[in-house]
């Protein structure tokens, strides 16, 4: 059994209109029918440019939202279920780091306060000295000196807020740490540090993370197994590598066409696909496959029509496309949409537009190594106190 296992999640808000009568006039549907599962000790990373749905995912898997459908299922309790006394206590299991880290830290509180406040809450801890120790323990495992104890948040940089929210959700010793965006915030060369530091606690202390972020590359170098969302499906899924070295979803296929490749050699013959039209809107999504309003490779069957399940291809690659298969063969060709060779970027072409908000091709690692791969440059090493 995985830790978290997520069966057809949906979450849907209503759009309310009127002043008297508050009526219901139609839905965003945020997130539309996900099933996925995190394995202890793992990272999965959860990828989709802004608006996909990403952030309401994490918060239904906290039960900060309510879920329209389906279950969300840790270690075996099925979150949707407990009756909010058991969910108050529950919650501990299940810890966010936020993505900015100085508006999610109380101002008016030194850190020892904010680090001991939910550990009183939860019983962790005998008494205040207890805490103290513990708290020190897991600073020093942050890369924080013990006297930031008595400091308050605005006597740190970015990167070490970044450090105090991890620190926070450490100490309530988690089974699941759900960091949503938690790099997108820091300075570029401090996103490596804080990167390289969720895995070296990872290894550590053996955590276990649902990593969100629209930066492709700070996924590709934590992650085990990554899922590609878009507009609340999730459109693929696979183990890093695979997804890297043969993404079969044409979503992704675009994705990855933004990627810089670190061998100078391929770079220069990297195509980049270049997908045409607007994202739709998640209150009004297409019919059929989701994607197909801007899919290069959309068949006049079923594509309009059908909406693909997320079927798996062998090893865990799962794709939600009709034609994935003949995609790859090559039996189906492009049949819209422009591919320019990624040195001439941004030099024009007719018509093709980038997705608005697309998921970055670079950032922490510059779309460095995978995890476990030996190509590419790995960031460096977190030193103390960022
Ligand atoms: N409480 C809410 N009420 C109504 N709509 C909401 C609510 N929260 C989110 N949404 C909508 O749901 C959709 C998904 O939002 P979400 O914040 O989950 O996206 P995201 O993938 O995290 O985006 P980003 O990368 O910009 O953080 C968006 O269209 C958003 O406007
Ligand atoms: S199902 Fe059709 S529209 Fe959707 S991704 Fe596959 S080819 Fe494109
Ligand atoms: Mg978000």
């Amino acid at each position: 059994m995985s830790l978290l296992e997520l069966d057809g999640v949906k979450v849907h808000f209503p759009v309310k209109k009127g002043i008297l009568f508050d009526r219901t006039v139609g839905h965003v549907y945020a997130v539309d029918g996900i099933s996925l599962s995190v394995e202890a000790g793992q990272t999965y990373g959860l990828v989709g440019e802004s608006g996909c749905g990403k952030t309401t995912l994490g918060r239904a898997v906290l039960r900060l939202v309510d879920v329209t459908d389906g279950r969300v299922v840790l270690d075996g309790t099925d979150v949707a279920q407990l009756p909010e006394k058991e969910m108050r206590s529950f919650r501990r299991r299940l810890q966010m780091v936020f993505q900015d880290p100085l508006g999610s830290l109380n101002p008016r509180q030194n850190i020892e306060s904010i680090l001991s406040e939910g550990m009183a809450a939860h019983g962790i801890g005998g008494n205040r000295e207890e805490r103290r120790e513990k708290i020190k323990e897991i600073l020093a495992k942050v890369g924080l000196p013990g006297n930031a104890l008595s400091r308050y948040p605005h006597e740190f940089s970015g990167g070490q807020r970044q450090r105090i929210g991890i620190a926070r959700a450490l100490v309530l010793e988690p089974d699941l740490i759900i960091c949503d965006e938690p790099v997108s915030a820091l300075d570029v060369s401090i996103q490596a540090q804080v990167v390289n530091l969720l895995e070296e606690l990872q290894k550590s202390m053996g955590l276990t993370y649902l990593v969100i972020a629209h930066d492709l590359a700070v996924v590709r170098h934590i992650s085990d197994v990554i899922g590609v969302m878009y507009l609340g499906s999730l459109v693929e899924e696979a183990p890093s590598d695979a997804l890297y070295e043969e993404p079969r979803h044409p979503y992704t296929r675009a994705l990855m066409s933004a990627v810089p490749v670190p061998d100078p050699e391929v770079e220069d013959r990297r195509e980049r696909i270049l997908l045409l039209g607007d994202l739709p809107s998640p209150a009004n999504p297409p019919a059929g496959c989701r994607f197909h309003t801007r899919c290069p490779w959309k068949q006049d069957t079923r594509c309009a029509t059908e909406r693909p399940e997320l079927r798996d291809l062998g090893g865990g690659h799962r794709v939600a496309c009709h034609f994935a298969a003949e995609i790859a063969s090559g039996e189906i060709t492009r049949t819209s949409g422009e591919v320019v060779p990624a040195a001439h970027e941004g030099s024009g072409g007719s018509g093709g537009s980038e997705a608005s908000g697309a998921p970055r091709a670079s950032g922490a690692s510059g779309g460095g190594a995978a995890k476990g791969s030996s190509s590419g440059e790995r960031a460096s090493e977190a030193p103390a106190g960022t």
